[in-house]
C-alpha cells in the first residue's frame, strides 16, 4: 500500500531503532538523548512498577500526584504533537499511554477488562479479523495493535502523531504498516473493514476533533465498524491535555442511527461501534 500520496509519511524511511534497543544485554551503540533515557530507566522503572509492595505503590502514587498537580496549576498549553512526542521519547509502557493514576499492573487489568468487551463485540458482530483491514488511530504502545496481531489480521495500518512511537512500534510488528500522521490534519488513506481510535479521542480537541471525525468517515465503506470509547456524560476535564466526548459529539459527524453501544460484558470503558451498516 501506498500511503505517500496521501500525505502520510512512509514508514521504515524514519525508522532507524532496532528491536533490540531496550532489550537487557543489547550490544548496540546508544549515545546522546537515547544513552541518557537508558541510565535513567531503572529509576523510572521503581516509579511505575506496582509490583515489590505496598512501598513502590505509594511512589508510584506520589509521582502521579505530582504530575497531576503539574497540569492542575500549571496548566501548560497542550500542544499534541510536542507533548506525545515527548512523552513517547520518555519510555513506551502504560506511563506513556494509559490511566496514569493506576500503575502498570493496574493498567494491564484495566485494559484486560476493555480488550475482552471488544474481542466479544468483534464476535457478537461476525468481524472475523483474518480477512480484515484494520487501521488504528494513536496506537501507542501498541496494545491493541497486538490484539488484533494475534486475532489474525494481515493488513494493519498504525497512525501516530509521535515519531518517537513509530520508531518503537515498527521493528516489534515488522509485518504491519505504520505512518507518522495528525489524524486530525491528514486524511485516511484508503477504506478499511474496521477503524479502531482507543483513548485517543479525548485528545484531539475542538474542531480538530470534528475534522479527525470527517477523515475517518471518509474512509469508511459502508460495511466499516468504527471502534471509539467515549464518555458517557459530559464530563469537564481539569488537565488542558483531555476534553471528554460523549456520543452527541460523534454524532455532530456521524447519523446517530449509525451510532450503537458496545455492550460490556466485562465492565471495560464505554465504547461506541459506529457503522453505516448498524442504520440498516
Ligand atoms: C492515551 S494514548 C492511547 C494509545 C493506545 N490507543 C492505547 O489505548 O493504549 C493516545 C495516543 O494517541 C496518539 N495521538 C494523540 N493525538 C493524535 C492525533 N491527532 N493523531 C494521531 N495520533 C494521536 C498519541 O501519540 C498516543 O500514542
Amino acid at each position: 500500500m501506498r500511503l505517500g500520496s496521501s500525505g502520510f509519511r512512509p514508514r521504515c524511511a524514519t525508522v532507524t531503532v532496532s528491536d533490540s534497543f531496550c532489550g537487557p544485554g543489547s550490544k548496540s551503540q546508544v549515545n546522546g538523548p537515547e544513552k541518557r533515557k537508558r541510565e535513567r530507566e531503572p529509576l523510572r522503572q521503581i516509579f511505575k512498577s506496582g509490583a515489590g509492595g505496598t512501598g513502590r505503590a505509594l511512589v508510584h502514587k506520589l509521582y502521579w500526584y505530582a504530575d497531576l498537580a503539574k497540569e492542575l496549576l500549571l496548566k501548560p498549553r497542550y500542544r499534541p504533537r510536542e507533548f506525545w512526542e515527548r512523552r513517547h521519547a520518555q519510555g513506551h509502557d502504560f506511563w506513556t499511554v494509559g490511566r496514569r493514576a493506576f500503575d502498570e499492573d493496574g493498567n494491564e487489568a484495566w485494559y484486560d477488562k476493555l480488550s475482552q468487551d471488544l474481542v466479544a463485540e468483534f464476535r457478537a458482530d461476525q468481524l472475523d479479523l483474518r480477512r480484515l483491514s484494520v487501521c488504528e488511530i494513536g496506537a501507542g504502545i501498541g496494545y491493541w495493535t497486538r490484539l488484533v496481531r494475534d486475532l489474525g489480521c494481515e493488513r494493519y495500518l498504525g497512525i501516530e502523531i509521535a515519531e518517537a512511537a513509530v520508531q518503537w512500534l515498527q521493528p516489534r510488528f515488522p509485518g504491519y504498516d505504520f505512518s507518522v500522521a495528525d489524524a486530525a490534519e491528514v486524511p485516511l488513506p484508503g477504506t478499511w473493514d474496521v477503524i479502531l481510535m482507543i483513548h485517543v479521542d479525548e485528545h484531539i480537541h475542538g474542531d480538530r476533533f470534528r475534522a479527525a471525525l470527517r477523515h475517518i468517515k471518509a474512509a469508511m465503506s459502508p460495511s466499516t465498524r468504527f471502534f471509539t470509547t467515549y464518555r458517557t456524560e459530559a464530563t469537564v476535564s481539569g488537565v488542558p491535555y483531555v476534553e471528554y466526548h460523549t456520543r452527541e459529539d460523534f454524532a455532530a459527524v456521524f447519523p446517530l442511527s449509525w451510532i450503537k453501544l458496545v455492550p460490556r460484558p466485562n465492565v471495560g470503558d464505554p465504547m461506541l461501534s459506529i457503522s453505516a451498516a448498524h442504520a440498516e
